[in-house]
């Protein structure tokens, strides 16, 4: 009998990851979570995933070498990161020693037990304000916040891995991931919440007055910002296709994962109201600097080279999983 591959997911309790390990588990993999838990949830893991969890930190290579040790790992899905780009403003320091140091240090444990393969959770944030939209892979990476340069400089890393490693690897830039497991099984818990959908619902339900509109004079038809919002099961679908490609040994690449349609920060707020019946009361501020117009990303790489399709691509679907999700959590 075959044995079925055995993947070690990085921030396997957090968001997108417990989404993934979901899927993984169900295309029949062994999994194997790494996660300190700083935002990830033991619940959501325990009560809804069969993978077992490992608390830790990345950084720990003494952990690193005995989970590669006492595991054959096949391939990594590389979740672990901090990911609020305010904070990576004030705080750089934080961001360049947990998603680069951090990384490094995974990444050489890899190299020394001999696993050559890894999936990667970049970001639009690495395209810093675009050039066209929609953006290609090819478009030039000038990030400007330290979240971004963050990703952009473990981006290089791999490719220079690879290079003298052989290590291959996927690295997949997402846009803004959003909506939950369609039963809500799992969704977005983040503390703090700094993403609209969320911040939308949390109003929604009372727990804030209002929310926040930033900007309403931009260049787009109602004035509000442009997102690309992904459903978080059309990532982790993505991610188990990634993790395909390599063991299949394909090449080392980089995909987009992006709905490929935009939606204003007024078309969210409005849908938000339809798919809740809540008036959702609103407070209109000034810009916010370092917001682009319009982020939508091109999704075509993907679908063509791993054979990814978006099921997920409604925003009121999306908004849908996401409210019933929020309404079971809090
Ligand atoms: N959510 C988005 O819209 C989005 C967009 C682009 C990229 N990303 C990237 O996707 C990844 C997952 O994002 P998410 O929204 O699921 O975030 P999340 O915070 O829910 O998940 C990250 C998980 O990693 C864990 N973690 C962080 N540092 C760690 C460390 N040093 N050692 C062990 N575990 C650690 C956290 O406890 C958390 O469970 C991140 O790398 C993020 O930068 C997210």
């Amino acid at each position: 009998m075959i044995q079925p591959s055995t993947i070690l997911v990085t921030g396997g309790a957090g968001y997108i990851g417990s989404h993934t390990v979901f899927l993984l588990e169900k295309a029949g993999y062994n999994v194997v979570i790494i996660d300190n838990l700083v935002y990830g949830h033991r619940d959501l893991v325990e009560s809804t995933l069969k993978a077992e969890l490992i608390v830790g930190d990345i950084s720990d290579r003494q952990l690193l070498d005995s989970i590669f040790q006492k595991y054959s790992i096949d391939a990594v899905i590389h979740f672990a990161a901090f990911a609020y780009v305010g904070e990576s403003v004030t705080e750089p320091r934080k961001y360049y020693r947990n998603n680069v140091v951090g990384t490094l240090t995974l990444l050489e444990a890899m190299v020394d037990a001999g696993v050559r393969s890894i999936v990667f959770s970049s970001t639009c944030a690495t395209y810093g304000i675009p050039e066209s939209v929609p953006i290609t892979e090819n478009q030039a990476q000038k990030p400007i916040n330290p979240y971004g340069a963050s990703k952009l400089m473990v981006e290089r890393i791999l490719a220079d891995f690879d290079q003298a490693y052989g290590l291959q690897y996927v690295i997949f830039r997402y846009f803004n991931a959003a909506g939950a497991h369609p039963d809500s099984l799992l969704g977005e818990d983040h503390l703090p919440e700094t993403h609209l959908i969320p911040l939308v619902l949390q109003t929604a339900l009372g727990h804030r007055d209002s929310i926040s509109v930033f900007g309403t004079d931009y260049p787009t038809s109602d004035g509000t910002c442009i997102r690309d919002y992904i459903h978080v099961m059309d990532l982790a679908q993505a991610h188990v296709l990634g993790v395909e490609y390599l063991l299949q040994g394909e090449q080392s690449d980089i995909f987009n994962l992006s709905n490929g349609n935009g939606f204003s920060v007024q078309e969210v707020i409005q849908t938000a109201r339809e798919v809740t019946g809540k008036p959702i009361p609103v407070e209109y501020c000034p810009r916010r600097p370092g917001d682009p117009p319009v982020l939508i990303g091109s999704q075509e790489k993907a679908k063509q080279n791993l054979g990814w399709q978006v099921n997920y691509p409604s925003l009121f679907d999306i908004i849908q999983h996401a409210w019933n999700w929020h309404q079971k959590r809090h």
